[in-house]
C-alpha cells in the first residue's frame, strides 16, 4: 500500500470531480489517498513529503493553468522529483477531434513542464465540462462561441461534459501500477541495507 496526494486546481469543479474519481479509484486499489484542492486550501498546510507520490491536476482557463497549481508545483519541486509523479490536465481543446487542437491541449501540457522544470512520471489529458447552467449571458455566448469554433457544438441549453471517464479510469490504474512498482522496487532496494546494519 502506497500513500498518494492528488492535488489539484479547478475553476467550475470538473477538475474536482475527475480528481475525486481518482482518488476512489486508488482508494479501491488499497492506496491511501487524499485529494487536494490546492486552490482552496492555505498554502504550506500539508507536507508532500509525507507522501509515496504524488499526482498534480490542473485546467485550462483562457490557455492558462491555475497559478495556485503551478505555485503548488514550484514550492515542491524537489520532493516531487524524488517521488513517483503524474500530472493531468482539464480543457475543452482536448475534446477535439482536430489534431491541431490536440496539438494545443498538449502545448498547454509541455508550457506546463517547461516552465515549472518539473518532469511528471505520467501525464494524461483529458476533455472537461461546461456549464451553461451556471453562466450569465455574456459568458454563456463567449463559450458557445469557443465550443463551437473547438468541438463544433452550439446547444448551450445543456450543461455538456466531455470528459472519457474510461480513460480517466485507465488513468488512474496505470498510475497505481506505476506507483506499486516503484514501491516494490524500492522495499527490494532497502532490503539488504538493512540485513546489513543488522
Ligand atoms: C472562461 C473559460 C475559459 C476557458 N478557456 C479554455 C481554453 O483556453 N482552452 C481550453 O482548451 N479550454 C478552455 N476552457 C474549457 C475548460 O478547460 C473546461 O471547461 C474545464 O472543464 C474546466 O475545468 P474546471 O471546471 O476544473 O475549471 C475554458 C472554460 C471557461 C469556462
Amino acid at each position: 500500500m502506497a500513500s498518494i496526494l492528488v492535488a489539484y486546481g479547478t475553476g467550475e469543479g470538473q477538475t474536482a470531480k475527475i480528481a475525486e474519481r481518482i482518488v476512489a479509484a486508488l482508494q479501491t486499489r488499497g492506496h491511501a489517498t487524499d485529494g487536494v484542492d490546492v486552490g482552496a486550501r492555505l498554502g504550506g498546510a500539508f507536507d508532500v513529503g509525507d507522501y509515496d507520490a504524488v499526482l498534480v491536476g490542473a485546467s485550462i482557463h483562457g490557455g492558462r493553468h491555475q497559478s495556485a497549481v503551478r505555485r503548488f508545483v514550484e514550492t515542491h519541486r524537489d520532493a516531487l522529483s524524488t517521488r513517483p509523479t503524474g500530472f493531468f490536465q482539464v480543457c475543452l481543446t482536448a475534446a477535439s477531434p482536430d489534431e491541431e487542437r490536440q496539438a494545443e491541449a498538449a502545448g498547454y501540457v509541455d508550457e506546463f513542464v517547461e516552465t515549472t522544470e518539473w518532469r511528471p512520471d505520467r501525464i494524461a489529458i483529458f476533455g472537461g465540462a461546461l456549464r451553461y447552467s451556471s453562466y450569465g449571458f455574456l459568458k454563456r455566448a463567449l463559450l458557445k462561441r469557443v465550443a463551437r469554433d473547438i468541438v463544433g457544438d452550439t446547444d448551450t441549453t445543456e450543461d455538456v461534459e466531455y470528459t472519457d471517464w474510461d480513460e480517466v479510469d485507465r488513468f488512474a490504474a496505470d498510475f497505481a501500477a506505476f506507483v506499486e512498482e516503484r514501491v516494490r522496487i524500492d522495499a527490494t532496494k532497502t532490503k539488504p541495507q538493512e540485513a546489513d546494519g543488522d
